[in-house]
């Protein structure tokens, strides 16, 4: 079925969509299936607030090619990978124009920072108003998985989980909310540590993780086990239970990681003494925990009573360029033009 596509007077379908960041507590690493982009474990991730990605698309008739800028600049990587996007809701539509898309952050790009998450949450909703298709979330959730895995988190709010799925078709691999961000406000402390594009990007890494590390199988087996453990603190809102078991996540999958060769080492110095000052703040009695993805951001999570005390001890690590806060947001949504010029 077809919703009404969003014509304006020229015949051209637009649309703007706004999606954030999430971070995975429990994490998501390796595929097995890369055209479809099927994971090899689910992972449990909590969308951020106040980090965004602003989106608008325009399918224009006539126009045979997609222009895409990202921060006001064009990039021909990421291009590449709208444009495989965008083709998967051509595909759903049957329509063949060409789009107009820009696109903003309002943090950094490409440094761990979960920006394709964001990104292509962002671009799937907005494509999707834009061509007037008539898509559940969960469906959305399924095309966004498509483009990059992390993204199909980013269509819902909150606390979220992605499923592994057992279907060859991909189609149960989604993700679903497991709790509204109002329902346990956690927040979560950024500490920027470079703002240097990582070197190797999230896909390369998982390929060369699933070529050679030894640990491969023994993530696979063990991560059922942290996605019940994290579901079930997170239900009880546990927490140091859900504190033990991110930590965890995080550094099993850097381990994995590390031991693939070449081995991938996504943290630098000032990383690791923030994990360092986040533990020594939890022995004090501070509810705070650290996650780390692929890249050299650590990220806070925190009862939002001890914000204040987590964010300065971070600004006091050496190394640190800045600290951002944010709490727990909602999921992708369709803005306004007042919104996106904002
Ligand atoms: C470390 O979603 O960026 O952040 O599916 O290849 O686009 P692709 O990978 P991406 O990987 C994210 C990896 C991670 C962990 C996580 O978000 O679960």
């Amino acid at each position: 079925m077809k919703r009404e596509p969003h014509a304006d007077a020229l015949g051209e379908l637009h649309a703007a969509s706004q999606a954030q960041p999430n971070i995975a507590l429990i994490k998501y690493w390796g595929k097995r299936d890369a055209a479809l982009n099927l994971p090899v474990v689910g992972s449990i991730s909590i969308t951020l607030e106040s980090l965004w990605t602003r989106t608008e698309v325009r399918f224009v008739p006539g126009q045979k090619q997609d222009r895409v800028s990202l921060n006001g600049r064009s990039d021909e990587a990421e291009s590449k990978r709208v444009t495989a996007c965008l083709d998967l809701l051509r595909q759903r539509a049957a329509v063949d124009y060409g789009a107009d898309v820009a696109s903003r952050n309002n943090f950094p790009t490409a440094a761990g920072l979960a920006s394709s998450a964001s990104g292509f949450a962002a671009l799937v909703h907005a494509g999707t108003q834009a061509l007037g298709l008539d898509l559940s979330e969960a469906e959305q959730s399924v095309l966004a998985r498509r483009c990059s895995g992390s993204a199909a988190r980013s269509i819902f709010g909150g606390y979220v989980e992605w499923a592994h799925g057992q279907r060859v078709d991909g189609t149960d691999s989604v993700a679903r909310p497991l709790l509204a961000a109002d329902a346990w406000p956690l927040r979560v402390a950024v500490a920027i540590t470079s703002t240097a594009a990582k070197q190797v990007g999230s896909s390369e890494g998982m390929r060369r993780t699933a070529q050679t590390s030894p640990f491969q199988s023994a993530w696979i087996d063990t991560q059922e086990a942290d996605l019940a453990t994290a579901r079930r603190a997170i239900l009880a809102r546990d927490f140091e239970a859900l504190a033990l078991i991110s930590e965890h996540s995080c550094l099993k999958m850097h381990a994995l990681a590390m031991a693939a060769q070449p081995g991938l080492l996504y943290w630098n110095g000032a990383t690791i003494e923030c994990m360092h000052r986040v533990r020594a703040l939890r022995q004090q009695g501070l509810p705070v925990f650290f996650t780390v993805d692929a890249g050299p951001q650590l990220k806070a999570v925190c009862e939002p009573s001890a914000i204040e005390r987590v964010k300065a001890a971070l600004k006091d690590v050496p190394g640190v360029l800045d600290v951002l806060d944010t709490g727990l947001g909602a999921g992708a949504r369709s803005i306004s033009a007042s919104t996106l010029e904002a």
